[in-house]
């Protein structure tokens, strides 16, 4: 795991935009595996930049999400289908058929996930995109997750609906059940990039880099994978 710390949350974004768009440049047809939360939001602006200004271009790219809420209809604003368009979609070229996030309006849960594990199996990624809970999850993979798990659905811990609770009106609106591709899938792509900002990250980014590699902590999982770059700012590396 190489660690990178970078001075504030623009140079983070600017670090992660430089590998993608790199990775675009020299595989147009790359499969990218995408993170929601407010972190990648930045990477996400510069790339939408660089894809206006023709650099690079998402004609034949695909994409694949981490995760979705069970529950909330891909036109409320805080679906991660929603962000998705917002943050990306929206401002590049890319094909909305070649996207895929998980359906957690789905009348088949189960179901549902069954067919995204397929499909994942069935674009391997060349670069994930991660962004890192306060307690340590990555995708939504809550702590005690098995580090061997697919795309599950999964019941949220009370820190994550209450950290994500400031997206919604109220406390009681935060879905309490997502699916979320698995640690074993996270841990399939070539190459990953995980983006963690800010004080409230400083002790999942220790737990992750310098704790124990243990399902106590998902994050620690990537610490087995053989390219990983981590890059955070320096408030969520105080106790590095
Ligand atoms: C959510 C998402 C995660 C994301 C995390 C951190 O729980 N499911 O994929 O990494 O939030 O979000 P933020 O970047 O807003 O701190």
């Amino acid at each position: 795991m190489k660690v990178v710390v970078a001075k504030n949350y623009d140079e983070v974004s600017r670090l992660a935009a430089d590998i993608i768009v790199k990775e675009l440049q020299a595989n147009p047809c790359a499969t990218l595996g995408l993170a929601t939360g407010s972190t990648p939001i930045g990477c996400y602006n510069l790339l939408s930049d660089f894809c206006r200004r023709k650099q690079i271009s998402f004609a034949k790219v695909k994409t694949v999400n981490l995760d979705e809420y069970v529950g909330l209809p891909s036109s409320h604003e805080q679906s991660y289908a929603y962000f998705m368009r917002r943050h990306l979609f929206d401002n590049v070229d890319i094909e909305l058929a070649n996207t895929a996030i998980p359906n957690g309006n789905s009348a088949d849960i189960e179901g549902e996930c069954a067919r995204y594990s397929a499909l994942i199996k069935s674009l391997p990624r060349d670069v994930q995109v991660l962004g890192l809970g306060s307690n340590g999850h990555i995708g939504f993979n809550e702590p005690c997750t098995p580090f061997d798990s697919t795309t599950h659905v999964v019941e949220l811990a009370q820190s994550t609906v209450s950290d994500n609770s400031r997206l919604f009106d109220d406390l009681n609106d935060v879905p309490r059940r997502a699916i979320t591709m698995g640690i074993s899938e996270i841990l399939q792509a070539r190459k990953v990039i995980l983006l963690a900002c800010g004080a409230n990250k400083a002790q999942a980014v220790r737990d992750m880099i310098k704790g124990k590699i243990t399902p106590d902590c998902p994050a620690s999982a990537l610490r087995k994978h053989p390219d990983c770059v981590v890059i955070v700012d320096e408030s969520a590396a105080v106790l590095l």
